[in-house]
């Protein structure tokens, strides 16, 4: 999968993508990671052939989306963001209808709908309503129809919103086991960092439809060069000559702000801390709390795009989180 310069403009004011440059070898799991209205969904409808870009270009497989669009539609498969199945029938009812819709032929429906259903846990389950399923177990059902088809590329818009810890990795348990079986590509969109690391081989962070930074896990945090000392300061005591000061260390590699946080970067946090508390002192600066952590990928984040992530994204999340809870109760 690749693009180049991919840019999106709704409705000649609104850019949702900008120049967007990505290469995903395929076999790998891909997650674009970002905020509210970053583009993520922009994107993925793109390389699903879904809308049209404005302009650039972008391949699956080495075909056009735009010139090739019904042969790359014969390769993927996507999960959308918003729910995809009908909650007042049965799961298996559900992967019928989807195998109907995708022109499977009546022969070879019910084997691929049960393999699906055994690929995502779901067997025993296949007669309920859906109604009665948890959020993973909808999750999975949405993973499951997706499959029917065997794609080759699998796309997944925050696949694992709203759920708890553990139907989060049961859902990617389920997701790992098929990647493995069908040699398949997983793209994914998500707000959870914690999710990018563990199961991507590699992440773009994307901001404002720009892809900020780029990188396997262990080198986005390597990036950073060091471990982070993070301050919570008295913001109006904190002025440049202190930032100078403390950048002047010669084991202080960056210095990253965020509101009222200071997120040192450091080669040798243990010996440099001393040194900076010094510094602080000396200029009247108080510290309410101090810090030292290896970095994460929300640091990451702080670093490329310039804000941290999670409070940003609460709002929309907390949506999909209560409308997935209403129909759990039915
Ligand atoms: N159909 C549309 N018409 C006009 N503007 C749109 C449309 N779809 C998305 N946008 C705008 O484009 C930008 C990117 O939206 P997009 O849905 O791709 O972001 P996202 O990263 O998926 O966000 P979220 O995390 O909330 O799902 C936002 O400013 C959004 O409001
Ligand atoms: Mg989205």
């Amino acid at each position: 999968m690749k693009t180049v310069g991919l840019t999106k403009i709704y409705g000649g004011r609104i850019k949702a993508l900008d120049g967007v440059d990505l290469n995903v070898e395929s076999g790998k799991v891909f997650a674009l990671l970002g905020p509210n209205g970053a583009g993520k969904t922009t994107l993925m409808r793109i390389l699903t052939t879904q809308i049209k870009p404005t302009s650039g270009e972008a391949y699956v497989f080495g075909l056009s989306v735009v010139r090739e669009g019904a042969k790359v539609r014969e390769m993927v498969s996507y999960v959308p963001q918003e729910m995809s199945v009908w909650t007042d029938i049965s799961g298996y009812e559900n992967l019928l209808i989807y195998a109907k819709i995708y022109g499977i032929p009546p022969s070879r429906r019910n084997k691929l709908i049960w393999e699906a259903l055994e690929n995502m846990g779901l067997s025993e389950f296949a007669n309920n309503l859906v109604k009665t399923y948890s959020g993973g177990m909808i999750r999975r059902l949405e993973c499951a129809c997706a499959l029917l088809t065997r794609p080759k590329i699998l796309f997944l818009d925050e696949p694992t919103i709203g759920l708890d810890p553990s139907a989060r990795k049961a859902v990617w348990e389920r997701l790992s086991i098929f990647r493995k079986e069908n040699g398949a590509t997983i793209f994914f969109n998500t707000h959870y960092m914690d999710e990018a690391d563990l199961y991507a081989d590699e992440i773009a962070i994307i901001n404002r439809g720009r892809i900020v930074a780029l990188g396997t896990p262990e080198s986005l945090k390597h990036s950073l060069g060091g471990e982070i000392i993070s301050l919570e300061v008295e913001d109006s005591a904190f002025g440049s000559k202190v930032l100078e000061a403390i950048k002047g260390l010669d084991v202080v590699s960056d210095i990253i702000m965020g509101g009222n946080e200071v997120n040192i970067v450091s080669r040798d946090a243990e010996h440099s801390l001393p040194e900076i508390m010094d510094i602080l002192r000396l200029n009247g600066v108080s510290v309410r709390r101090v810090s030292i952590t290896k970095p994460t990928l929300d640091d990451v984040f702080l670093k490329y795009a310039g804000v941290r992530l999670e409070p940003v994204a609460a709002g929309r999340i907390s949506e999909v989180r209560h409308v997935r809870s209403m129909i759990r109760r039915g």
